[in-house]
């Protein structure tokens, strides 16, 4: 449903998140059981303790549904209240139709228009961005955004070097015109196709069907070349954040918190590195629970951070995120209870 009147305040604010995770946990103990590797080996290169596996009948759209009922119960909004569902993934339930359509029909969303968006890693940003200059331009006045992801579905256990770094979870996001919760004041976004082959599912797309021979030679799995990805993440985020903080105009001291994609703890080190006067406490983690979510990350973090109660008024916050394609953004966000 389009509304005709532009943004009162001219900004986008994140009215309301929520987050679901799934209940089962992969620990790296039970990782020693799959694959050669050690719980050692993984905390020490990555920082993750576990992650979270979706049961066999948990989908990117059922836990996509319960991240928004959360997101919507919290500012007590309607579903008929959704204009249009945005849904960032590169797990989708299918080819098509589009997961966003699925969760409307769970949400009872019937107004809504639905759209899915890939950008892997950096999805939501993406999605934040095309909500946002959705809300401004008038044409929306709530938009529903969700990341969603069941990379345990694209993960190939039998590989060592990419198994132990997925999990599997949801976030979501009440994108409106009213003034309220996080102000959104700038989403900026990047990207380099010359970069695809690093990250990549090779087949099971129109490129290369699903066929005998893509089964047997795993193709419909994750295949990454960590090391060189690993350089792309801490230099794209470095820019992506610095791009952004200029806009605005801010001082690496005046920020209050950054939410940074949660691939790799070491990655988050060396991009805290880079931002010497950043207090390293104000960069908040969750990758040692939940692994890289891909592009639900960022949105589940926000949604813990929130529930700390350590997000003050007015405070800035910045979140980043780096993913295959290349893809890479950062959004500066202010916090207004009120
Ligand atoms: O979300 C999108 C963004 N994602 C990323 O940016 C991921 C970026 N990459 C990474 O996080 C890291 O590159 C990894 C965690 C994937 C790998 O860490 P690394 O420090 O880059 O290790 P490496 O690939 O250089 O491998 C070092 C050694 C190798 O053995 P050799 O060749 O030195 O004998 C690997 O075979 O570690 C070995 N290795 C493992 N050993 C035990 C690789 N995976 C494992 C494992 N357990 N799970």
């Amino acid at each position: 449903m389009s509304a005709t009147s532009h943004s009162s305040s001219g900004h986008a604010w994140i009215l309301s998140t929520g987050r679901f995770l799934p209940e089962k946990v992969l620990s790296n103990k039970d990782l020693e059981q799959m694959v050669e590797t050690s719980d050692e080996w993984i905390i020490t290169r990555t920082g993750i303790r576990e992650r979270r596996i979706a049961a066999a009948d948990e989908f990117t759209s059922s836990m996509g549904v319960k991240a928004a009922q959360r997101a919507l119960a919290r500012v007590s909004l309607d579903p008929m209240d959704i204009d249009l569902i945005l849904v960032a993934t590169l797990t989708p339930d299918y080819v098509f139709p589009n997961t966003a359509c699925l969760i409307q029909k769970e949400l009872g969303a019937w107004n809504a228009a639905a759209l899915d968006l890939q950008a892997a890693c950096s999805g939501f940003l993406y999605a934040l961005a095309m909500a946002q200059s959705l809300i401004v331009s008038g044409m929306y006045r709530n938009i529903l955004v969700i990341a969603s992801e069941k990379l345990s579905a694209i993960t190939d256990y039998q590989d060592r070097t990419t198994c132990i770094l997925f999990g599997d979870g949801a976030g979501a996001c009440i994108v409106s015109r009213e003034p309220h919760g996080f102000r959104i004041d700038k989403v900026c976004l990047g990207a380099d196709g010359c970069q695809a082959d690093l990250l990549i599912m090779p087949a099971g797309g129109g490129k290369e069907p699903a066929s005998r021979e893509t089964v047997e030679n795993r193709k419909h799995f994750i295949k990454m070349k960590g090391n060189e990805l690993f350089k792309h993440a801490v230099r794209r985020m470095e820019f992506s954040l610095k791009e952004c903080l200029e806009a605005c105009q801010l001082k690496e001291e005046e920020v209050g918190w950054v939410i940074p994609h949660q691939a790799n703890s070491r990655i988050i080190d060396a991009i805290a590195k880079r931002f010497s006067h950043l207090p390293p406490d104000r960069i908040f983690r969750t990758v040692e629970k939940y692994g890289n979510t891909s592009a639900s990350s960022v949105i589940i973090a926000l949604d813990e951070l929130v529930e700390t109660g350590r997000v003050k008024q007015n405070d800035p916050i910045i979140l980043t995120a780096f993913g295959g394609g290349l893809t890479w953004g950062s959004a500066v966000l202010t916090y207004e209870a009120s």
